[in-house]
């Protein structure tokens, strides 16, 4: 089984950080969303991965290269515009011959979860199309799946007004090379682009056999800020503890990762949380849930439920709460009491007054 991971995308939701990289690459728990994905696609045994990139391609490749230190061998795959994930399955076409495929939304995480084992039913028992999904409270925003009594899929609906079901598309589905007919068969929909919901409505229509399993794990895609916090959170749930670099006059609770070249002095660091590489943390209140990535300076900060990109300074900022802090972004105060959200782009610069 080969494995089509799509990483191209506008990104619009998550702006203004997708204006400058790709939002796969956003970290979470220090690490890209797109490495996540690509540890879930090992995983499940598929090394002969394909990558479908935009304009971010350059940088795409310089984090992932061939991919051989994650275990995988990558073939590039560029795609000229958001076309669709349908789409996706047509540039890939050569890469991806008559196999059975596993297709990834690089933006989406799932943790926690029996992705191996829903793999390994695929390859065993060979269904045309075979669906990941899992309950969600409010399935209006996402591809809903109807199932039979026997889990097959009925129908699929994207955003429906009155959902069917309250079984939501995850962002992974498993294909045989009857999908190729169906992408084929399939016109553009509202909004210009081949939707892969279409394609698997076509099979489902035309008798073929499609499954679904349900995803017992955590998912998320990384969309908006909101879902980029959730997903640090989760990740690091299940953080272990381990301290490379030096700590100070510092208290450290809970599952805390220092790591190499990082100082923290006077602060109070409540786990889970992460200083990256090379940062400074000092005078500072930190976590829980709270990502520091590398080349940091924290200087009398106090912050929680929060992910601070490489390179970034806060200085004497007060509180911070739910805040996503893009790369090289400057916060000086003075500033003190409250607290404040701050969704900063890369390279953004804020003075607090008090
Ligand atoms: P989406 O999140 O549906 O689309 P998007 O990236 O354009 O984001 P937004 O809605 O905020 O503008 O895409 C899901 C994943 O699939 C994401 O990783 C990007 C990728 N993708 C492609 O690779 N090619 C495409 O043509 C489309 C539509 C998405």
């Amino acid at each position: 089984m080969k494995a089509l991971v799509l990483s191209g995308g506008t990104g619009t939701r998550l702006r203004p950080f997708s204006h400058s990289m790709p939002k796969q690459l956003m970290p979470v728990g220090n690490k890209p969303v797109l490495e996540h994905v690509l540890d879930n696609v090992r995983a499940m045994g598929a090394t002969e991965v394909g990558i479908i990139v935009n304009r971010w391609a350059p940088e795409i490749r310089s984090r992932i290269g061939d991919g051989s230190a994650l275990g995988i061998d990558v073939t590039y795959l560029p795609q000229d515009g958001p076309r669709g994930l349908a789409h996706t399955v047509i540039v890939a076409r050569e890469f991806l011959g008559d196999d059975d495929f596993v297709m990834y939304l690089g933006d989406s995480m799932l943790g926690d979860g029996d992705l191996a084992e829903i793999s390994a039913e695929f390859q065993r028992t060979r269904p045309d199309a075979h669906v990941v999904v899992g309950k969600v409270a409010d399935p209006r925003a996402f591809g809903v799946v109807e199932l039979d009594r026997d889990g097959a899929v009925v129908r699929l609906e994207e955003k429906p007004e009155r959902p069917r079901s309250d079984l939501a598309l995850t962002g992974v589905y498993f294909f045989t090379a009857a999908v190729h007919a169906a992408i084929d068969a399939i016109e553009p929909s509202a909004r210009g682009e081949l939707e892969i919901t279409d394609a698997i409505q076509w099979l489902v229509s035309a008798g073929a056999r499609v499954r679904a399993s349900q995803f017992g794990g955590y998912y998320r895609d990384t969309g908006r800020v909101e879902d980029v916090l959730e997903c640090n959170r989760k990740v690091l749930e299940n953080l272990r503890p381990k301290i490379s670099g030096a700590v100070e006059d510092s208290e450290l609770i809970g599952s805390v990762v220092v790591e190499a070249g990082a100082r923290v002095v006077r602060s109070r660091i409540e786990g889970p949380a992460i200083v990256g590489a090379g940062s400074t943390v000092v005078d500072c209140r930190v976590g829980p849930h709270t990502s520091i990535g590398d080349g940091c300076v924290l200087d009398e900060v106090a912050i929680d439920y929060s992910i601070v990109l490489d390179g970034a300074t806060l200085t004497r900022t007060g509180g911070l709460r739910a805040s996503l802090i893009g790369r090289h972004a400057s916060v000086g105060g003075p500033s003190e009491g409250g607290t404040r959200r701050l969704v900063l782009g890369d390279h953004s610069r804020v003075e607090t007054a008090a």
